[in-house]
């Protein structure tokens, strides 16, 4: 609808429409009222200026109904923009189950996408035309935002922590994206485009690349070299937790506490891993904060999330 509009970006994802809804709401609301309000002061300010240099107005104290519908008129409006928003707001922020995962490290200054079936990318990412996609970002330095105009999709990358966003391209093709948080000298140049394919073209390129095998069996072999596997063994014999089938579970911790593991926990519990220990174990793993980097620590909770899928064991 805006393609031919210099002002808008394309709408090439399942959200774009309902933002760009929401937004021309906002507008239209905006302007009505300005012009209200701005054409009531000029037709007031003729029609009841003052035509004798003695002329007195009339003292006018209050008027209940007036301050009613000056009350209830922009509350039944703001209810209709929060109600509106939060539900934009809420799909947006709502993954749906079955997205493509992908991870993203932002760094001063480029962007690395990497799949779970090996391939890295920089700057461009490659993904299929109608399935949602959800992105796992972080930073490797500063604050960094991707931003995806045509998309309507824009967060913060931040070091340290996973941001989520997804979304479901609509329309095939190259789609620009950007940083859009000040991240030094050249935070303008941390570029890229988002590449939108067929299903079957994806998967072409998909089986393109990938020398190295999939990411968790990237992670795989890390947790080897990293001597993981002493401590964190199938058997429940080892001196760390059992790691098959606990991604997604909820633990007890020493402190009492329960924490659910999902990616941040995984990552802290590599990094610092005295910070949050699990009930019945010493706090015996070293840290690993400086000596894995941020790509090597996705392979490890790719790894981590891969054992789901073996048949668990049996910890009784
Ligand atoms: Cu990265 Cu601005």
């Amino acid at each position: 609808m805006w393609s031919g509009t210099p002002l808008f970006p394309d709408q090439a994802s399942a959200m774009a429409s309902r933002v760009d809804a929401l937004y021309f709401f906002l507008v239209g609301l905006t302007l009505f009222f300005s012009l209200l309000i701005a054409g009531l002061i000029v037709y007031y300010a003729v029609r009841f200026h003052r035509q004798h240099p003695d002329a007195i107005g009339t003292t006018i104290h209050g008027g209940t109904i007036l301050e009613i519908m000056w009350s209830v008129i922009p509350l039944l409006i703001t209810m209709v923009i929060f109600v509106w928003g939060a539900s934009v707001f809420v799909a947006m922020a709502r993954p749906p189950d079955d997205t493509l995962n992908i991870y993203v490290v932002g760094k001063q200054w480029m962007w690395k996408f990497q799949h779970l079936d090996g391939q890295r990318e920089i700057n461009e990412l490659h993904v299929p035309l109608g399935r949602p996609v959800k992105l796992i970002m972080t930073s490797e330095d500063v604050i960094h935002d991707l931003f995806v105009p045509a998309f309507r999709m824009k967060a913060d990358v931040i070091p340290g922590r996973y941001t989520n966003i997804w979304f479901q391209p609509t329309k095939p093709g190259r789609h620009h994206l950007f940083c859009a948080e000040y991240c030094g000298t050249r935070h303008s140049g941390m570029i890229g485009e988002v590449v939108v394919m067929g299903p079957t073209e994806y998967q072409t390129w998909l089986s393109g690349g990938a020398p190295e095998g999939s990411l968790a069996s990237t992670g795989a072999k890390l947790f080897q070299d990293l001597a993981c596997n002493t401590c964190h063994r199938p058997d429940a014999q080892g001196r760390g937790p059992v790691l098959e089938g606990l991604f997604g579970k909820s633990v007890q911790l020493l402190s009492g506490e329960t924490v659910t593991v999902d990616e941040a926990y995984v990552r802290e519990s590599i990094l610092t891993p005295a910070a949050k220990v699990t009930a019945g174990f010493q706090p015996i793993m070293p840290a690993f904060q400086g000596l894995v980097s941020e790509e090597q620590l996705l392979g490890l909770i790719e790894y981590v999330k891969s054992l789901q899928a073996l048949p668990q064991v049996q910890t009784r």
